[in-house]
């Protein structure tokens, strides 16, 4: 799959771009603060309805204006595809696909496939466990709907479980009964997708650990959950809503699960250096990437914000060779260095474009 060409008007500091793009490898080069990873936020935001960086739609707007505005088109599986996407001031966002609007902005979910690796990556370790279901929940999102479904009904629940916990008046059990019940029934779903989902992801993730670390180290993943110890969560549910009642949330359910990163057996978040973090961060984001290849059958598009700081000459390289390999399609690349793009580019059989961004405006420089 690929965007073909991409407009944008008021878009953070990018006042207008019109970028018509390579479908292989696409690179922004720039000075601190001028607006490349914005222009990777704009890709970003025609796959998954929103930034990357900042859920508050307004201030997305360039300052001192009324809206913004991006479009791509895209060519996914030969037939084209046109995204609009336009936002103003206290107005509802409008987000269409070849002309029409969506009912619902999570049926686009999906559409175009798409892999980010940027430097707030680093939250996934260093974050709390709701962060790592995010992810492990974003990419199973991206290729089912019912879980997507389940995990919003899930959360609709779980916030009316809580705010009956809240409440001081005497309660009648049985509206407790019907929601655990239904809270069990969808947990026990997004447990087994959850579990299906983790394993068949593991070794793919280790695969391109042990590549770019050239075979140096060991990393695993657990995904614990407490469903991996009982099959069914409506008695626990049961027997804790006086204790719930006294913290004032529930404290059962796969809202709890972690997934655990381990590095030689320890947790990354207490042992890993910059480097290694990094590392992992980006082999996460491959395995992502290799997964939706395989559940799409296309190449969804590849992001690489930043892709290279902190990590030693050795492991650049490797990233270097597998991005410039078959394995990846269109890719987005920023960087403040032009010899990691020159590394790049002199591996690369195709084409390649260089887009210099200053002060929101990208001008294609090179084609290679
Ligand atoms: N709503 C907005 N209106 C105007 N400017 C904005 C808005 N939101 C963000 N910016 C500006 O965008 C710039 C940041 O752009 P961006 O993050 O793309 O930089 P970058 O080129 O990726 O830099 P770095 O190399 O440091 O990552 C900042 O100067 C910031 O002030
Ligand atoms: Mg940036």
């Amino acid at each position: 799959m690929q965007l073909e060409s991409l407009t944008i008007i008021n878009y953070k500091n990018i006042r207008e771009g019109n970028l018509r793009l390579s479908p292989n490898i696409n690179c922004f080069l720039g000075d601190n603060g001028m607006g490349k990873t914005n222009f990777l936020d704009t890709i970003y935001y025609l796959s998954f309805c929103k930034s990357h960086s900042n859920s508050i739609d307004s201030q997305n707007i360039l300052h001192g204006e009324e809206f913004f505005m991006i479009s791509g088109e895209y060519n996914r599986m030969d037939t084209p595809e046109s995204i609009y996407c336009a936002m103003k001031r206290r107005q509802k966002k409008q987000f269409r696909r070849n002309k029409k609007e969506y009912d619902r902005l999570s049926d686009h979910i999906g559409l175009l496939p798409l892999v980010m690796v940027s430097p707030d990556d680093a939250i996934l370790i260093d974050g709390g466990s709701d962060e790592r279901r995010k992810f492990i929940d974003g990419v199973i999102s991206q290729y089912n709907k019912t879980y997507l479904q389940y995990l919003m009904n899930y959360n609709n629940l779980l916030k009316q479980r809580n705010a009956l916990l809240k409440e001081d008046s005497q309660q009648d059990s049985s509206i407790y009964d019907i929601l655990e019940e239904q809270l069990d029934a969808i947990g026990n779903y997004i447990h087994s997708e959850r579990v299906r989902f983790i394993s068949d992801f593991i070794p793919v993730f280790q695969h391109f650990y042990t590549i770019i670390s050239n075979d140096s180290e060991k990393v695993d993943l657990i995904y614990s959950s407490q469903y991996n110890e009982q099959p069914s969560l409506v008695e626990k549910l049961k027997a804790t809503r006086d204790r719930d009642k006294l913290i004032g949330f529930t404290t059962s359910g796969i809202h709890k699960d972690e997934l655990e990163m381990l590095l030689e057996d320890h947790p990354i978040k207490r042992i890993g250096s910059q480097g290694q973090n990094k590392t992992y961060l980006v082999s996460l984001k491959f395995a992502q990437f290799e997964f939706l290849k395989k559940i799409h059958g296309f190449k969804p598009i590849l992001l690489l914000d930043d892709i290279f700081d902190k990590l030693d000459a050795k492991r650049v390289a490797k990233i270097v060779s597998l991005v410039s390999s078959d394995l990846f399609g269109q890719i987005f690349i920023t960087d403040t260095n032009r010899e990691h793009l020159d590394s790049i580019l002199s591996e690369l059989e195709h084409e390649a474009l260089i887009f210099t961004v200053k002060e929101g405006v990208a001008t294609q420089v090179g084609l290679l």
